[in-house]
């Protein structure tokens, strides 16, 4: 497992929709590409060409450019192929650094913000992860390219399955489960990592209880509606948790099954 660097990142982004950012010049287009995906989607719509220029533009300008260093984190972001996993209407903002809306009020989440937690989470090939929050599948996607063994939880049943859809059609190993995340997944438990990509008030003690040794929860915490904070918690030689602050984002609620 790869060793996180104890830095505090100056960060001020947003997961969600609601926050403007500054549009990429398109350098690509699918008429330039060459490699094609080859599966075909779900619903039965053509398959676009694979559009690797654009991600590569993306990750080049946005997440290599910055402070993403993990070359299996970077790798993954330059071939899971994002346009797959967005409304087809969008799929031309697919390789914008922006979150885009997936339906049922959810957000794919900004590309940026997907590797910075996939950097902070310090896991690697044959490492077991939870993901707390599906959405689109992107990032269970991005963390099954890392070599990841990916499990993965989503409240909405249909963003669950057509997650699920999205991941085998492109033939990424991740397993989907419709459920409240709040509880972890006891069964697959001890995780070597756990990320969620919706914010909870505070930290759900099942998640830190199912962390393995050395193993982070990368988690934004706070308020619904309001800027919240990225955490990365992992135990210290002592068993002790430690958090550090990865600084302020935006994302959309941790919501209950009960709620
Ligand atoms: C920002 S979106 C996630 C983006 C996703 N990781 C992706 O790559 O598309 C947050 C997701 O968390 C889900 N969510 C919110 N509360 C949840 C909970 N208690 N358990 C599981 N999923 C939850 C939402 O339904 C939403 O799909």
């Amino acid at each position: 497992m790869r060793r996180w660097p104890w830095l505090l990142v100056g960060l001020v982004t947003a997961c969600s929709s609601s926050t403007p950012l500054p549009p990429i010049t398109e350098e690509g287009s699918a008429a330039d590409t060459s490699v094609l995906v080859t599966t075909t989607a779900a619903d039965g719509t053509t398959i676009a060409a694979d559009r690797a220029d654009e991600r590569n533009d993306l990750v080049d300008k946005y997440i290599a450019a910055r402070d993403i260093e993990d070359p299996i984190v970077v790798q993954a972001m330059r071939e899971v192929p994002r346009h797959h996993f967005v409304p087809a209407e969008l799929a031309e903002q697919a390789y914008r650094d922006s979150a885009l809306p997936i339906g049922h009020g959810q957000t794919i989440s900004q590309p940026y913000i997907v590797a910075l937690m996939s950097d902070a989470l310090d896991v690697g090939p044959g490492d077991k992860v939870l993901e707390i929050g599906t959405g689109s599948g992107y990032q269970a996607a991005v963390l099954a390219a890392m070599g990841c063994e990916v499990f993965t939880m989503e409240i909405i049943p249909e963003l669950a399955s057509g997650a699920q859809r999205a991941l085998s059609n492109l033939g990424y190993a991740a397993t989907v489960v419709n459920a409240d995340g709040y509880f972890g997944w006891e069964e697959h438990a001890p995780f070597d990592g756990i990320i969620v990509t919706a914010a909870p008030d505070h930290v759900p003690q099942p998640l830190i209880d199912q962390l393995g040794e050395d193993a982070a929860l990368v988690i934004p915490v706070g308020p619904i509606g309001a800027v919240q904070t990225m955490w990365r918690f992992n135990r210290d030689d002592t068993g002790q948790i430690i958090g550090q602050n990865l600084g302020p984002v935006l994302f959309v609620p941790f919501t209950r099954a009960e709620e």
